[in-house]
């Protein structure tokens, strides 16, 4: 497979899902059925009139759309070279990218006349997308989060709960986002003649991917018309953006990924600047090619296949795997994965608060860490656009504690 020019990638899977060597639809046999009924379903309605204009309708008026897209004129002084914009994709309602993804499998479990969702979170930003959108679209909701996650962002567990959601601590494994996705996978196998499920990122089978890509793909799309009003033309540019399961950073590169001027950095958690061994990097370090949650990807496994543990201070990048169409994007060279260590992460935090004013969540702040990195290298009159997804609002005990300020 190579790729087609014209054709968003996550519509060039072939006929059993997989993108080159990474997706298909390692599923248990009782899920086939429901997974190809929801992708039939995911075919026919995206090209629905109603269904579009009702996603139209609340990416206008619910989500906020389309998010700014503007120069950081202190940054790019600070750090003296390249030009630095932002694509801030924080400020959609619910302080990130999650409710892109979560709209469009809410809006097909109402088209199709369900009334339950359940779904998985990390950071408890997809849980919060999950709920709200739920709560907007009249659906009972679910969400599955690993314990350990459950106490180190609380803030979110409080906001799903207010939002009507049952959050259920999941305290199986590592307690983290990879438990949280395989007990979301686990309870729809008992419950998916009557419950909707919708996976947080474009991870899963092959389904999954393509709707929760298909719902981010806006991000790249609205950057590109932003750009041709800004520019008059898709200027030659490097992208940088935060990869954890991958569905900002795909959103973000997805409509750019034929423009051969545009270059394209994936940064993945590094974990702790003292241990080479704990990270949540797959890409970076090489890891071999393991099945995860229905998909054949690149995993963090030991050498009898089993999947090894994480760590990320982003609880939202914490996870074992990544996304087939990142693997792909890697074999196929065309975008450059690298990671920042939770120090850096810090550091990219605080750069950012202090000469833009505006306060990130960890997660993108491993890709200012990046841009930190890179832009002094570069030249005046070339262009770095960072992907800001989250904002502070989850990790402000977390950053005030790594930041000795007491509240
Ligand atoms: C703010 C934020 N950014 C990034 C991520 C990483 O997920 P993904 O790579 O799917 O965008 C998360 C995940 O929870 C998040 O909350």
């Amino acid at each position: 497979m190579s790729i087609k020019k014209g054709v968003p990638l996550y519509d060039q899977a072939d006929d059993n899902g997989f993108w080159g060597k990474f997706g298909g639809n390692y599923l248990p046999e009782p899920l086939l059925k429901p997974a190809d009924d929801l992708h039939a379903a995911f075919q026919e309605l995206r090209h629905d009139k109603n269904f579009l204009k009702d996603l139209e309708k609340l990416r206008s008026e619910y989500i906020g759309r389309p998010t700014p897209f503007f120069k950081l004129e202190n940054l790019t002084k600070e750090l003296g070279g390249a030009e630095i914009w932002v694509k801030h994709e924080a400020q959609c309602h619910g302080d990130s990218h999650k409710l892109n993804g979560a709209i469009i499998s809410c809006l097909i479990a109402k088209y199709r006349g369900q009334t339950e969702i359940i779904g998985d979170t990390g950071a408890g930003m997809a849980g919060t997308g999950l709920a709200m959108a739920a709560s907007r679209l009249g659906l009972k909701s679910r969400v599955f989060m690993g314990k350990v996650d459950y106490e180190r962002q609380k803030l979110n567990v409080m906001r799903m709960k207010t939002l009507g959601c049952e959050v259920v601590p999941v305290t199986s494994g590592s307690q983290t986002l990879v438990e949280a996705v395989s007990e979301t996978m686990r309870y729809w196998l008992a419950n998916c003649d009557t419950t909707a499920i919708c996976v947080g990122s474009v991870v899963g089978a092959s389904v999954f991917v393509k709707l929760c890509a298909f719902g981010q793909h806006v991000i790249s799309r609205e950057m590109s018309s932003q750009m041709m009003d800004i520019f008059g033309e898709i200027p030659k540019a490097t992208l940088v953006a935060a990869v954890g399961g991958g569905s900002s950073s795909f959103g973000f590169f997805c409509d750019f990924i034929d423009h051969d001027q545009i270059s394209m950095r994936g940064v993945e958690a590094g974990g702790p600047e003292n241990n080479d061994k704990l990270h949540a990097a797959p890409l970076t370090n090489d890891s071999p090619i393991g099945i995860l949650h229905g998909a054949k990807q690149y995993v963090i496994q030991s050498p009898d296949g089993q999947i090894q543990e994480t760590s990320s201070i982003a609880a939202g990048l914490d996870y074992p795997g990544v996304s087939p169409l990142h693997c792909y994007l890697k074999d196929e060279g065309r975008v450059i994965y690298t990671s920042a260590s939770d120090e850096e992460a810090v550091k990219g935090f605080e750069i950012l608060a202090k000469t833009e004013g505006i306060q990130c969540s960890i997660e993108p702040a491993h890709a200012i860490a990046d841009i930190c990195r890179i832009a002094p290298k570069m030249g005046k009159d070339e262009k770095i656009i960072g992907l800001v997804c989250g904002t502070l609002s989850k990790d402000a005990p977390l950053l005030a504690q790594r930041l000795n300020i007491e509240l």
